[in-house]
């Protein structure tokens, strides 16, 4: 047992730690070392546990499955708060609760629930350690689960400590809400149906997390404090952070350039973040820096510098496979945890979409035999990888270097099937904003064959902690804080025919227009002028390897006035709904973008 006091002089941490010890009633304290025998202790008490089995060490070295229970499988954002002092301060987007209020009932869930558990402090930090860009927080939790899967997505232990120092520190408190009575047996998957609360308060930098054990629910680095927290304090302090992946574009020649991209869940960003170039683009490689988030400053030679705050990679395992993504399938071969996904007779892990045919017989997510003909998925379709990033094939050499990596675009995609070219890029900065805050995907198809557009801005809705608004009133004032800003620009891999064939072929080819974006920045290409932004001539686009006709580019690039028309005018509801804290640049980029839609009246004879 480590005592925690011999190893931090820090009095804000000790007495917090005693404070939430007596709250929470823990039958023991832990201090995590941050070690690979505490990790393989951890595992090994959860496999006596039941939480984990092991999988086969010779197919997946390392490596353990996780079921949940089915009553906690993702994050849940109608439970998520943001307690700012101010209502307003949390804007329209968010749900927001009077703090002391949220304070007061979370004192009285978080009283004696971690009966019977051992109470987990979790030093971590978000960022290489000891850069500038990173943020040291401190996790109580009492879910060893937590504790294993923050190792690989932060860097956690004594060294944060010691970088700690006597600091102050984000505080993040979290409990799966199931205390253990006298001699009551424990469940592989502990949490609380009932009381569910994901909370934050800005002001004060801290978080607290009740009833759930999963991922961003729990894992408190990740959505909590490297976006909600962390876009707070990037308001404050001049710099920007975003739910973005960072990659870097190399040439045959050894030119590189860093992009980061945002884009809605279920569009393809970690393929995007490890793509492979096609075959045509002998010599070119693209570098993982992230494929979560990005936190991007302003360096003192006039760039923005972005870092991935995060050490490991929490993906959407359905959907991945050789085909879709081999770098992510080559970083999971081994110490890897995966939760939700199905075990294969032979010790390994399955799930829809990682082989053409499904295994003859499986275990499902839920513990059940399973076969192909059982008509109910083997995978949750939200079951999750947790890896380490620096086992991916395409890390990027400067991944963890504490200066960060020059950022010269920024992309935003949505899934898209009608009204939105492949790629644009903004007239300026404030036009370019404007693309950002009116991004969105189709939710479901609406009567009249144009799917409505849920909205997303910067991919952000569920994850900025404040006002959206003001959120975008912060990316405009940029513009006066940064002397070389990246420059913007919006894709769409997913537009489909009129008779509904998708028409980009996407994946790997996606490098094509990466290789365009790269082209512009660098100022190699010129543009045409359309009313959405600046559009790619077919010639530009480098066609080597893929046989794609002048005519099917025409169709992917087209700009249909009605549904543009259509899209304008929807947007305005948007804006409404922000209220007053909408930047009047907003809205005349809005009223630009129709009147360069709308013909212009013939000029009558007076
Ligand atoms: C994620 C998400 O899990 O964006 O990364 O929901
Ligand atoms: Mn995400």
């Amino acid at each position: 047992m480590v005592s925690y006091q011999e190893h931090t002089t820090n009095t804000q941490l000790i007495d917090w730690i005693k404070e939430i010890e007596e709250l929470c009633q823990p039958e023991q304290v832990y201090l995590c070392d941050g070690s690979q025998a505490e990790y393989d202790r951890l595992c090994q008490e959860m496999v006596d546990q039941g939480t984990f089995i092991k999988l086969n060490e010779e197919l997946r070295p390392g490596s353990f499955l996780c079921r949940s229970d089915p009553r906690d499988v993702a994050r849940v954002e109608d439970r998520t708060f943001i307690c700012s002092e101010k209502e307003e301060d949390a804007g329209v987007t968010n749900n927001w609760m009077e703090p002391t209020i949220m304070r007061n009932t979370l004192a009285d869930l978080f009283k004696g629930c971690m009966k019977g558990r051992t109470m987990y402090v979790i030093p971590f930090s978000m960022g290489p350690l000891g850069s500038d860009i990173a943020q040291i927080g401190v996790q109580i939790s009492d879910s060893p689960y937590v504790v294993v899967n923050m190792r690989i997505m932060a860097r956690i232990g004594q060294k944060v400590l010691d970088i700690l120092g006597d600091k102050p520190f984000i505080k993040c408190l979290h409990s799966v809400g199931s205390p253990l009575e006298e001699g009551q047996a424990d469940v592989s998957w502990p949490c609380n149906v009932e009381n569910r609360y994901i909370v934050h308060y800005p002001e004060s930098r801290e978080v607290a997390s009740f009833g759930s054990g999963y991922g961003g629910n729990a894992l408190l680095g990740k959505k909590c404090v490297a976006l909600r927290i962390a876009s707070v304090m990037a308001r404050d302090e001049g710099w920007l952070a975003e739910h973005m992946l960072i990659l870097g574009v190399e040439s045959p020649d050894g030119e590189k350039t860093y992009i980061a991209g945002a884009f809605p869940s279920a569009c393809g960003k970690t393929n995007l973040a490890m793509v492979i170039p096609p075959k045509g683009f002998e010599g070119w490689k693209v570098w993982t820096v992230g494929d979560d988030i990005a936190w991007i400053k302003p360096g003192a030679d006039g760039r923005m510098y972005a870092i991935n705050p995060e050490a490991g990679y929490f993906g959407v395992a359905p959907g991945t496979s050789y085909d879709s993504n081999p770098s992510a399938m080559d970083t999971i071969t081994k110490n890897t945890i995966f939760t939700n996904v199905a075990l294969t007779d032979e010790g390994d892990i399955w799930w829809e979409g990682m082989t053409k045919e499904a295994p003859a017989h499986l275990i499902d997510w839920k513990g059940n035999d399973w076969t192909p003909a059982s008509g109910v998925p083997a995978a949750h379709p939200n079951a999750r990888f947790t890896a380490p990033a620096s086992q991916c094939p395409s890390v990027d050499p400067d991944w963890e270097n504490p200066k960060g990596v020059p950022i010269e675009a920024f992309i935003f995609g949505g899934r898209l099937s009608t009204t939105f070219p492949l790629v644009y890029q903004s007239r300026d900065w404030e036009h370019g904003v404007y693309m950002a805050a009116t991004l969105g995907s189709e939710a479901t198809a609406a009567a009249d064959n144009q799917a409505a557009i849920r909205r997303d801005p910067m991919a952000m809705l569920p994850f900025c902690g404040y006002n959206m608004g003001d959120y975008w009133a912060h990316w405009l004032s940029m513009e006066n804080k940064v002397e070389q800003l990246p420059q913007i620009f919006r894709v769409n891999w997913f537009r489909k025919s009129a008779d509904g064939k998708w028409l980009w072929p996407g994946f790997g080819q996606n490098m094509r227009v990466l290789q365009w974006v790269v082209n512009r920045i660098k100022g190699r290409v010129s543009a045409d002028e359309t009313p959405f932004g600046e559009v790619p001539k077919y010639e530009d686009i480098n066609w080597n390897g893929l046989a794609y006709d002048e005519d099917t580019f025409s169709e992917l690039m087209a700009i249909d006035t009605e549904n543009s028309i259509r899209e304008f005018e929807d947007q305005v509801n948007f804006f409404n709904k922000i209220g007053d804290s909408l930047p009047e640049e907003m809205e005349n980029q809005r009223q630009t973008m129709l009147s360069l839609l709308t013909p212009k009246k013939e000029s009558s004879a007076a």
